[in-house]
């Protein structure tokens, strides 16, 4: 446990704004700072932190605390670690409790972070302390010019040659053989045998951005074309490869400062860019960008250079990779490298100056060079060129804000040699596309969002079992039909209201699906409304089909309870009072009839292309879904009385 001492001293020595500038561009405007909020996405400020506070609080998610909560919550780390980091960042000794120190005692998270650390420090051992280690593993980085400064800033390492090495002292420093596998630095064979991940290979160790070792990558030093030139650490628990870019942690402060990220493909590119001092550099370890790896170098510029390597093929093959960047709202440039030169031997080639000079000339605006390349590619192949066309402005849409798009559409009408008008046609054309697109997304989430409500809501004891729609109906026509004929004369304990004009007042506007009950219904409906008198009525039918059903509905097989749950009807209980029952009938009735109506509609919904018409019937059934929420709570309310 870390001392109190130590916790105050932290405490008293943190900076929130230079904590808070470690993980996002801090604007001072007024007396505090803003920035872009590193806790959610966003394209303006609503992060402010307060120096004299001490605190830092988002306008837009909520988030909020002093520069401890900060960096807990900002790298997910617990308390203790947010100390140690702080304590590190400050050059704060720590002085631990020893007492209370428990490895197991600590989370298996922490327990990951711990023995990832442990195996730095294991290979970075080797790698200088062991003769083979310096005779394979050092000799290795120095051929390749890697001073020991860079070395050392990037803990470079040597896994030895042998089988496992690292298990073996790992185990008799009491560090737990699960932990071990867990962390992806030993794996299992069948037959229960143990072996070293990394075996006779240099190490990079991947940091996260407050400088957690997470993962390793390792080189091979033979020309063996039978293995990976380099192996990486699994996905595991703390490492999620597409959520990580290599040398964030190094090059964080260097991009805020130089407001830009050079983006490259690998790992000895990221080294020896920060050895010629250009440290404003990550790699994405030869896989296409993620939309988390954009927001990560988002956080600290709102400028990309891609730093690419010779072949037009390989560029070609990312270029869709690089529209997530111009989607996250950054700006992209791009700059190529002569043929059979990557940023890494380029560099050491001509050196630090040339090599910036050679960025400043080659450096090209993404949507300029898409264009040149695909134009370069079409010729003058009129149906090329149209694909083109289509091409640019697929990228053009991507772009969030609406002047920069702007600018871009004037350029590359220029280049295309085709007018703006037309390029604004169908810049807008393929956006208004996409907007449908999504409205229609967002309307089928909303139904399920509001159905999953109302599922809630109509949960017992009014959850209706499914039955066809069909039967849904006349089983309920069928029950109101069998109550009136059954209890007519009965009245309220008030004497004021029969039950066959409670039926009249509360269904006015009902019609019945079933071709005969339907007939009663109607006819029924006349009786009352003329204010006939009803008492004949329901043995007074003259048409065979119907007298056969009331006969049928007289027999006390039909009495409705307790069978009618079976129909998916509710029952009050085994003394049905007449009225309670019919009540609910009829809001049965109500809400499957307006389930129907809201089925409907979707219907309607999914057929149309017409953008006003969809946004009508999503009205339409929004307003269905309120009806059957308001019915649905008033089934809820029937007083059952007797
Ligand atoms: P490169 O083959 O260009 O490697 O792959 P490099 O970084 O230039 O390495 P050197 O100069 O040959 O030592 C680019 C990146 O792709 C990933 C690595 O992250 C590498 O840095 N990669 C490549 C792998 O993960 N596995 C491989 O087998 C090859
Ligand atoms: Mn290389």
């Amino acid at each position: 446990m870390i001392s109190k001492e130590t916790i105050e001293r932290v405490q008293a020595a943190a900076d929130i704004v230079e904590v808070v500038s470690d993980y996002a561009q801090l604007k001072k405007k007024g007396k505090d700072f803003w920035a872009c909020c590193p806790f959610h996405n966003e394209k303006s400020p609503s992060f402010s932190v307060s120096q004299a506070k001490g605190i830092y609080k988002c306008f837009g998610c909520g988030a909020a605390g002093d520069a401890l909560t900060f960096v807990m919550n900002v790298d997910r780390i617990s308390y203790p670690d947010a100390i140690r980091q702080l304590a590190k960042k400050y050059s704060i000794e720590i002085i631990e409790d020893v007492s209370a120190t428990n490895k197991e005692e600590r989370t298996q998270i922490e327990s990951l972070y711990i023995i990832l650390n442990y195996a730095k420090n294991f290979f970075v051992k080797h790698l200088f302390e062991t003769e083979h280690g310096r005779a394979v593993g050092l000799s290795y980085f120095k051929e390749r010019g890697f001073s020991d400064a860079t070395i050392h800033k990037f803990d470079l390492g040597y896994a030895p040659d042998a089988w496992s090495e690292l298990h073996k002292e790992a185990l008799a420093e009491q560090y737990s053989e699960e932990i071990l596998e867990k962390a992806g630095l030993i794996t299992k064979k069948d037959d229960n045998k143990v072996f070293d991940r990394f075996r006779n290979r240099v190490t990079f160790p991947i940091h996260t951005v407050s400088g957690r070792v997470i993962a390793f990558g390792a080189r091979i030093l033979t020309n063996d074309k039978n293995q990976p030139k380099y192996l990486n650490s699994p996905e595991t628990e703390v490492y999620h490869k597409s959520k990580i870019l290599y040398g964030i942690y190094q090059a964080k402060k260097e991009i805020v400062n130089k407001d830009n990220c050079f983006l490259v493909e690998g790992y000895t590119d990221v080294l020896s860019l920060h050895q010629a001092g250009i440290e404003n550099v990550v790699a994405s370890s030869g896989t296409s960008l993620t939309q988390d790896q954009v927001r990560l170098i988002g956080r600290f510029t709102k400028n990309v250079t891609i730093l690419y390597d010779g072949d037009t093929a390989g560029i070609k093959a990312s270029l869709r990779g690089i529209d997530i960047i111009l989607e996250e709202g950054l700006n992209v440039r791009i700059c190529s490298f002569p043929d059979n030169d990557d940023p890494d031997s380029y560099v050491k080639k001509v050196g630090y100056e040339a090599f910036l000079k050679h960025i400043k000339e080659h450096t090209n605006d993404f949507i300029n060079f898409k264009t040149e390349l695909f134009l370069a590619e079409a010729g003058n192949d009129p149906i090329k060129k149209a694909g083109v066309i289509k091409e640019i402005v697929e990228s053009i849409c991507k772009i969030p804000d609406t002047i920069t798009r702007t600018v871009y559409i004037k350029q590359c009408s220029d280049k295309l040699g085709i007018s703006e008008d037309i390029l604004v046609a169908e810049v807008n054309r393929k956006l208004l596309g996409d907007r449908k697109k999504k409205t229609e997304n967002t309307v089928n989430e909303l139904l399920i969002a509001e159905n999953e409500l109302l599922e809630q809501e109509l949960n017992r004891p009014h959850d209706l079992p499914e039955v066809n729609l069909e039967d849904k109906f006349m089983v309920r026509e069928k029950g109101l039909i069998y109550l009136l004929l059954h209890n007519h004369q009965l009245k309220t304990t008030d004497q004021e209201l029969s039950l066959i004009q409670f039926f009249y007042n509360e269904t006015l506007d009902l019609e019945f699906s079933d071709h005969y009950f339907g007939q009663i219904l109607t006819q029924l409906k006349e009786v009352l409304g003329n204010g006939e008198d009803y008492s004949q009525f329901f043995e007074n039918f003259d048409n065979e089909e119907l007298k056969r059903i009331m006969i049928d509905l007289s027999m006390p097989s039909h009495k409705p309870s307790p069978n009618w749950g079976k129909h998916g009807i509710l029952v009050p209980d085994e003394h049905e009072d007449p009225f309670a029952l019919m009540h609910s009938l009829i809001l049965q009735y109500k809400i499957i009839l307006t389930e129907e109506m809201i089925q409907d509609k979707k219907i309607l919904l999914a057929a149309t292309d017409d953008y006003d018409l969809q946004n009508r019937y999503l009205r339409i059934i929004m307003q269905l879904i309120d009806l059957k929420k308001e019915i649905a709570k008033d089934l809820g309310s029937v007083v059952w009385r007797l």
